[in-house]
């Protein structure tokens, strides 16, 4: 058993406050991603399990969100839109910057865990393009020089 007693019972209220248990697919996702760190098939199994969803609903939702990385991944999960509105603006470029100081590629974490780094398609900020969404926040209207900002806070909290 993976899902502590804890996130079971979150969930199950989580489905109580839904007229359709279906609509607690997301909340039970984010139940688990904040207890695991990532999902994967045994999860959306267990989760199927505790709140009595097809476990082909609880994996057909999780696998359409990257915010719910499907492997571990380290302490600040970046996540750079790489759809057409960032694209226009720079968003290749500002993927290679992000590999250049962190050290590692697209896919890839850092040895001490503390990065990882992906390319997602659109994240719901087309008009703040070029954007990156790390961990639950999104950081809008990005630059080299914003970047590196973003990463020194980041390393602070590490
Ligand atoms: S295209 Fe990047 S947020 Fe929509």
């Amino acid at each position: 058993m993976i899902l502590t007693d804890e996130s079971v019972k979150a969930m199950k209220e989580a489905v109580g406050r839904y007229p359709k248990k279906k609509s607690a697919i997301l909340p039970c996702l984010t139940i688990a991603h904040r207890q695991i760190g990532h999902l994967n098939d045994d999860i959306y199994r267990e989760i199927a399990r505790a709140v009595n969803i097809p476990y082909v609903e609880i994996a057909e939702a999780a696998t359409f969100y990257t915010f719910f990385p499907k492997q571990p991944v380290g302490k600040h999960h970046i996540q750079v839109c790489h759809n057409i509105s960032c694209a226009l603006v720079g968003a290749d470029g500002l993927c290679s910057y992000l590999e250049e100081k962190l050290g590692i590629r697209k896919g890839e974490t850092t040895p001490d865990k503390e990065f990882s780094l992906v390319s997602v398609e659109c994240l719901g900020s087309c008009a703040t393009a070029p954007m990156m969404q790390v961990g639950d926040d999104f950081y809008e209207n990005l630059n080299r020089a914003k970047v590196d900002e973003i990463l020194s806070e980041l390393k602070e909290k590490t």
